[in-house]
């Protein structure tokens, strides 16, 4: 396949680079909101709050034990190759390539509802210019603007048009460069926040909450949680480390990369726990989850603070350039696979796929509210049930395509291509030395496979949703 898509493959100008991409596509709405939500609930029960510590600890064994290892595959996989995610099966194992076009179809669809969400994300930051004036009451302010027919969809609008525009630039120039200026940026937000959030008055109770161990918090759905964020929040299962690891020099180190992400992205994630419970906290408001935690609770929570305004707008700005760099990621993979694999320069390439992205994140939007239309979804212990469609794309791909492509590809790496494959991939005849590899190779060939197919039991057997 020597074609000119092909041969004009990007490739990440430096290390660095690639880590701050990576850490870029980690990094996003799922640290700064999901996580500390999950944190709240792991360590709440029957209403009381007992303590987040044991939830913090799963995590992060899951992180190092699971997707750690995840994530070597997969970028394993993609600069062995140097080819999109279904060229890189198809070259392996042609059987497989089903994996290849799964992991399409997962960012696809988040893509279109991240920029959504993106762009609710840019509808706050003007509200905060304007004056932080949310007429009617948060909740009101929140409700009536996602369930307004135009009025997203205007702001979604930007938020894919920047992401067009950086990607138009290419992945050294556009994806690579954004990350640079961007991740320090918002490591400095971050720390900003948590900063003000710690010395408010009653925060304390927060922190203690975070790090407070009770035996009584301990569950199955405890570890299931924190399995699902992390390959959420890791961007594992869905190709886009097998895309970005195209990118990598045979002469960079996968390993070294692959553990400066996944810890990059935790630190964040406790980070923002650091900015978001201790606030929640010290203004009595309730430790949600979801959308309506960051959009109605938390402008609640900023009002009560001195200077809470200007910290709302360093939220959402923060907030704003984690979805972006996040979004980036999601479209490339879908851009390196129709570019390489029909041949089209990127630019045609993301013409062609904008228009389909742009009818479901349409769709998205519209059935937040403004329309109804509902589709079926399925789980063996309800049976079928019509849920609107925003609801039906978001658990389609956290409940079962994220969880499914991950199995599917730790069991590709740990059974067909195999862990020695992978070895050579990630040494380079002895350049670097994968000291961890036994466990590294255990891990993905058995740890692994079991606890993703105990997942897609919850999800698909209980209807038990991970988001
Ligand atoms: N990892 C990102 C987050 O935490 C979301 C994401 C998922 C980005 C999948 C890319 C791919 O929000």
């Amino acid at each position: 396949m020597d074609k000119k898509a092909t041969k004009n493959r990007g490739q990440w100008a430096s290390n660095l680079g690639f880590i701050l991409a990576g850490a870029g596509s980690a990094i996003g709405l799922g640290n700064m909101w999901k996580f500390p939500g999950k944190v709240g609930v792991a360590g709440t029960v029957d209403g009381q709050a007992l303590g987040g510590g044991f939830f913090l600890i799963t995590y992060i064994l899951v992180v190092f034990l699971i997707g750690f290892t995840v994530m070597n595959a997969e970028l394993a996989l993609g600069r062995n190759t140097k080819k999109n995610c279904v060229g890189t099966f198809k070259a392996l194992n042609k059987k497989w390539s089903i994996v290849g076009y799964l992991s399409m179809l997962t960012p696809f669809v988040i893509m279109s509802y991240y920029s959504v969400v993106g762009g609710w994300v840019i509808k706050y930051i003007v509200t905060y210019l304007c004056g932080a004036n949310f007429v009617g009451g948060y909740e009101n302010y929140f409700i009536s603007f996602i369930t307004n027919p135009i009025s997203p969809l205007f702001y979604f609008a930007i938020f894919l048009g920047l992401c067009v525009f950086i990607l138009l630039k290419g992945v050294s120039s556009g994806i690579e460069k954004l990350s640079k200026i961007l991740m320090p940026i918002l490591f400095i937000l971050l720390i900003a926040i948590a900063i003000r959030s710690i010395t408010l008055d009653g925060a304390l109770e927060g922190l203690k909450f975070m790090f407070t161990f009770n035996t009584k918090t301990i569950n199955p759905k405890m570890l299931i949680t924190a399995i699902g964020q992390a390959f959420f929040s890791l961007s594992l299962g869905m190709g886009i480390m097998i895309t970005y690891g195209s990118y990598v020099k045979k002469t960079d180190n996968i390993i070294k990369s692959a553990t400066s992400i996944c810890f990059l992205d935790t630190l964040v994630a406790f980070i923002a726990g650091c900015a978001v419970i201790p606030a929640v906290f010290a203004t009595n408001t309730n430790l949600g989850m979801g959308g309506g935690f960051a959009f109605i609770a938390l402008p609640s929570v900023f009002v009560q603070m001195p200077a809470g305004n200007f910290f709302g707008l360093l939220f959402f700005l923060l907030l704003f350039f984690a979805a972006l760099t996040s979004a980036v990621s999601l479209f490339e993979g879908n851009i390196a696979y129709v570019s390489e694999e029909f041949n089209i320069s990127r630019r045609k390439s993301i013409f062609l796929l904008i228009i389909p992205m742009t009818l479901l994140g349409v769709g998205y939007s519209a059935t937040q509210g403004a329309f109804t239309f509902n589709l079926p979804w399925f789980d063996v212990a309800h049976g079928f049930n019509m849920i609107s469609m925003a609801n039906f794309m978001e658990k389609l791909t956290d409940n079962l395509t994220i969880p499914l492509c991950a199995l599917l590809i730790s069991l590709f790496v740990g059974w067909s291509w195999g862990t020695d494959n992978a070895l050579k991939e990630i040494e380079q005849k002895g350049t670097f030395k994968f000291k961890l590899y036994k466990c590294w190779a255990f891990s993905i060939k058995y740890i692994v496979p079991v606890c993703l197919v105990t997942i897609l039991v919850y999800t698909i057997g209980f209807g038990i949703g991970l988001s």
